[in-house]
């Protein structure tokens, strides 16, 4: 699928990604700035912080249990549409996905 990442200052970023990756990794590959994922994807870290644009929420999903909690350590404000990228597998029902980087992430 195709995901595009939008900067603080509203530049866009499309990159493509294969289906059964992560979009933390589709950042990183493609050196999106502002994506550190320090921990490599663990849901530890909550540095590959995302702000799912609200349109699309609803076919990306909720965070998990542990994300969730994740979540809760993010260097920019919580939103409710908030997610680690490094929980989000991507597949072809998710081509088109527009997600925002935040200010921070450490
Ligand atoms: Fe660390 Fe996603 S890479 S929580």
């Amino acid at each position: 699928p195709i995901v595009i990442f939008q900067s603080p200052d509203g530049t866009q970023r499309k990159v493509s990604a294969a289906s059964g990756t992560v979009l933390m990794q589709a950042a990183v590959s493609n050196d999106v700035e502002g994506i550190v994922a320090e921990c490599g994807g663990n849901a530890a870290c909550a540095t590959c912080h995302v702000y799912v644009e609200a349109t699309h929420a609803e076919r990306v999903g909720p965070p998990g249990d542990v994300e969730d909690e994740m979540l809760d350590f993010t260097a920019a404000e919580r939103r409710p549409t908030s997610r680690l990228s490094c929980q989000i597998e991507l597949s072809d029902a998710l081509d088109g996905l527009v997600v925002q980087v935040p200010e921070e992430q450490v």
